[in-house]
């Protein structure tokens, strides 16, 4: 891009300001703001007041909304009436860190390694929605203006199932919110320097399974054969939930509403150059596994799943205690795509647990979580724009992805706002978000701050109108 470019002043900016925005990440990294542990809800707030201050430092108008449970941040700079306006979203909250000894540095002390920035958060989702702020920033710094309207809300509880935003943005009704576009970048790109536009997320559907047999541990030779173990149960309920021979799941109704891949869908992601060992590497499996009839993308991107995520009960201290425990248990999580829904797949997977379990132990089903799939439309002018910011930035055209992970507010947002949803991440594949070592790679965190920058712009002046 030469001097023809609209947005190199504000680039040439972001270039010198690299080392300042590196340093206002590592603060944002230090606080511990894990939102699922209440020992943490003091960082949580101090994180939220910490991000008030950066909006304001950027020249927005900013403000803690205080909610039930965690605080959310709002930030706002309207000072171009009849320009369109984009709402940023992001969460300041993040996983917890454990198994503490498998980090190489403390979790909430950001240590570079080379290019990569190592600290819970770092991807998910601090350094990503960061770059939405400084790019605004910048802009604001170099210009004293923006070219369009920006509204920021950043929430403090989307690890840990919060509810808290759904509330608000249906509470609003497209008041505070009005917009014409949201921006989310929580998500990674298909590879190094491949942009990537998400057009799909999956839903969550989150179970806890207890289950209960006599009412104290007995002795497993006196009782044994006798009683019914709640274990053995257990493990015979979660093994009829699936096919080991086909991957399917087993439940009665779980497919009925799964809207199968579109050609096109098929033929592009055949066409990404993904490569099936260099994955199964990084992850440390010998061999990939799944649904029948459906490559790993497909699986993992557009394919329901259920898996249990853990399992509890009886003795697991050291050496050998003979017993058969009075209780057990398990979570489950089902990864849902368009058009399952989710209270209807916890119906049908309770009557299939509450069926498969013998009559001599009992069962409680509890829902943890639901969030619904979404599947959004690529096309239209903010797409345009965010394929431009994409493509001039990374030097590539951006392809069409969609992912297994969920984003809860994403489908509320479509759905109240009534407005596209532009989902472009700038994590890696091996970001390792949720797991130790976790880390963001600073080339791609600029190159996202770029990115936001032109985007602003591009949508300010299509090129039809310019
Ligand atoms: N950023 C992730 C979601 C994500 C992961 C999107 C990978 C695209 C690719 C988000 O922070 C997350 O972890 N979501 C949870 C939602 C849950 C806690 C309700 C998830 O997907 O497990
Ligand atoms: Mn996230
Ligand atoms: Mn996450």
């Amino acid at each position: 891009m030469s001097s023809q470019d609209p947005t190199a002043d504000v680039l040439g900016r972001i270039d010198r300001e690299r080392e300042s925005y590196l340093a206002t990440l590592i603060e944002y990294l230090e606080i511990p703001s894990i939102s699922t542990d209440p020992a943490h809800a003091g960082d949580v707030r101090r994180c939220a007041l910490w991000l008030e201050e950066r909006m304001r430092a950027a020249g927005l108008e900013a403000r803690v909304i205080n909610t039930g449970h965690h605080p959310m941040v709002y930030g706002e700079w309207l000072g171009r009436p009849g320009a369109p306006t984009v709402l940023f979203y992001g969460h300041y909250d993040v996983q917890p860190a454990d198994p503490l000894e498998e980090w190489r540095h403390p979790p909430f002390t950001p240590t570079l390694e080379g290019d990569q920035l190592v600290a819970r958060g770092a991807t998910d989702d601090k350094g990503q929605s960061l770059a939405h702020l400084l790019a605004v920033g910048a802009m604001l710094a170099e210009r004293g203006e923006l070219p369009v309207n920006v509204k920021f809300l950043v929430e403090g509880e989307e690890e840990s199932g919060g509810g808290s935003i759904e509330r608000f943005v249906r509470e609003d009704r497209g008041q505070t919110l009005r917009a014409d576009c949201v921006v989310v970048s929580d998500s990674s790109m298909f590879a190094p320097g491949q942009p990537s536009l998400l057009y799909g997320l999956k839903g969550l559907l989150y179970l806890e399974l207890k289950i209960r047999g006599p009412a104290r541990d007995l002795h497993s030779g006196t009782y044994g054969g006798a009683v019914a173990n709640p274990l053995n149960a257990l493990a015979h309920i979660l093994a009829s939930l699936r096919d080991p021979a086909t991957g399917r799941v087993l439940v009665d109704g779980f497919y009925d509403d799964v809207r199968p891949l579109e050609d096109w869908e098929r033929r592009e992601f055949g066409a990404l150059p993904f490569d099936e060992a260099a994955y199964a590497r990084e992850i440390g499996v010998s061999a990939l596994a799944g649904e029948h009839g459906y490559t790993t993308l497909e699986r993992a991107w557009a394919r329901p799943t259920l898996d249990v995520n853990g399992i509890w009960g009886g003795y697991r201290g050291p050496g050998a205690k003979t017993v058969l425990p009075a209780s057990g248990g398990a979570k489950l999580s089902m990864r849902l795509v368009p058009d399952q829904d989710p209270q209807k797949i916890a119906a049908a997977v309770t009557a299939h647990l509450e069926r498969a379990a013998p009559v001599a132990v009992s069962i409680e089903v509890e829902v943890l979580s639901a969030t619904g799939p979404v599947l959004i439309e690529v096309e239209g002018p903010f797409v345009e724009a965010a394929t431009e910011a994409l493509a001039d930035t990374w030097g590539a055209q951006p392809v069409r992805v969609r992912e297994g992970g969920s984003i809860p507010i994403v489908a509320t947002f479509a759905e109240v706002l009534q407005v596209p949803v532009l989902l472009m991440g700038f994590g890696l594949a091996d970001d390792r978000l949720h797991s130790p070592n976790e880390k963001f790679d600073i080339p791609h965190f600029y190159n996202g701050i770029r990115t936001i920058a032109r985007l602003l712009d591009r949508i300010a002046q299509p090129p039809e109108a310019g």
